[in-house]
């Protein structure tokens, strides 16, 4: 697979990255034999940009991920982690932790566990109104000085946090989410990351499962599954999102190709700076994701794409309100 630099600065990755995140959290029993094939077979496609963090499962998804990389070079992986999130027993979320010696002991664990003595990106998951961003970067900017983080990025800022950040030392890439459901980023917040050369890695391109074509409204949702608590998946706004859907299928049908395929194409689409981080949990869901790679979209396929799914369509916010309130990138 191609290869192509992250933003400016940032590594060489592959034209989709794999989210590890369901393999081991908040959507739900996973599998772990079936997680660690599907890691195996994104590295054997020439998928190298592989994303955790810390939480996912409190810890327990960068040993999945040094499981997986056991055997391999690991310098053929771009492993991106986030951090800061603080969780309970239970798998509750208590907050955000920036302190910088928090942060160097968030690292210290994180290194341990995925057994390598470098990040290749390391991030932020949310800001906290109890750290300046200058000061996160900087505490970030001396762990690049001691060689055990090789780049910088973020997730959900908005893009005056991204030009503060930017400031005090390049940031390689904005994690946000991104698809034709969720295109908040268009406005004000993708310009600016590419007035700066940051480049983006784009999760939610399927809309966690919603957009993917394989989600019905019988599916049901677990207790630990976190999109019980998504506005988009309950409710008229789930009858309402998977009608758009359906139009999608008809779009999808008639190039004969899938609704997650053509989903991932047009965020693919949207420009060379953007990388999708597909958050397939199994081989199958996998092998459909890069099929994606293949479907080219002319002038034509966009519009009825688009025309299938409008821009602002979706019902329901992408987070509860809770939740959208500790989001930088949703601030006015
Ligand atoms: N920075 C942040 O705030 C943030 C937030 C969320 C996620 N992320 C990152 O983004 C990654 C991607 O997660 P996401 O939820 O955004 O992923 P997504 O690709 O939008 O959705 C993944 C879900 O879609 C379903 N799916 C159905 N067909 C699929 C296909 N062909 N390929 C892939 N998935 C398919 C899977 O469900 P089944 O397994 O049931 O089939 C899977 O659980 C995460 O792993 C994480 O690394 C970052």
């Amino acid at each position: 697979m191609d290869t192509r630099t992250l933003g400016t600065i940032g590594p060489a990755v592959s034209r989709l990255g794999l989210g590890l995140m369901g393999m081991s959290d908040l959507y739900g029993a996973a599998d772990e034999a079936e997680s660690i094939a599907t890691i195996h077979a994104a590295l054997d496609a020439g998928l190298n940009l592989l994303d955790t963090g810390d939480f996912y499962g409190m810890g327990h998804n960068e040993m999945l991920l040094r499981d997986a990389l056991r055997g391999r070079n690991r310098d053929n992986a771009v492993i991106s982690v986030k951090f800061g999130a603080l969780r309970d027993a239970e798998g509750g979320w208590n907050g955000t932790d920036l302190r910088p010696a928090a942060i160097k002991n968030f690292l210290a664990y994180t290194l341990r566990r995925l057994g390598t003595d470098h990040v290749d990106i390391y991030r932020p998951a949310r800001m906290s109104s109890d750290v300046p961003v200058e000061d996160v970067v900087g505490t970030l900017a001396d762990l690049v000085t001691a060689g055990h983080v090789r780049h910088i990025g973020l997730s959900e800022v908005g893009a005056e946090t991204l030009r503060r950040a930017h400031a005090v030392h390049p940031i390689a890439d904005l994690q946000i989410e991104y698809s034709l459901i969720s295109r908040g980023i268009e406005t004000e917040i993708l310009p600016v990351a590419r007035e700066l050369g940051v480049g983006v890695t784009a999760y939610g391109v399927l809309s966690r499962g919603l957009i993917s074509g394989h989600w019905t409204a019988g599916r049901g949702t677990g207790p630990t599954d976190f999109r019980t608590h998504l506005p988009r998946f309950t409710g008229e706004n789930l009858e309402r999102n998977l009608a758009l859907v359906d139009a999608l299928r008809k779009v999808a049908e008639a190039k004969g190709v899938t609704v997650a395929q053509i989903a991932i194409a047009w965020v693919l689409s949207r420009g060379e700076d953007i990388v999708p981080l597909i958050g397939a949990r199994r081989r199958d869901r996998l092998a459909e994701a890069l099929g994606a790679l293949e479907v080219g979209l002319g002038a034509d396929d966009l519009a009825a794409i688009e025309a299938a799914v409008p821009a602002g369509a979706a019902a329901g916010s992408r987070y509860d309100e809770a939740q959208m309130a500790h989001l930088d990138s949703e601030r006015a």
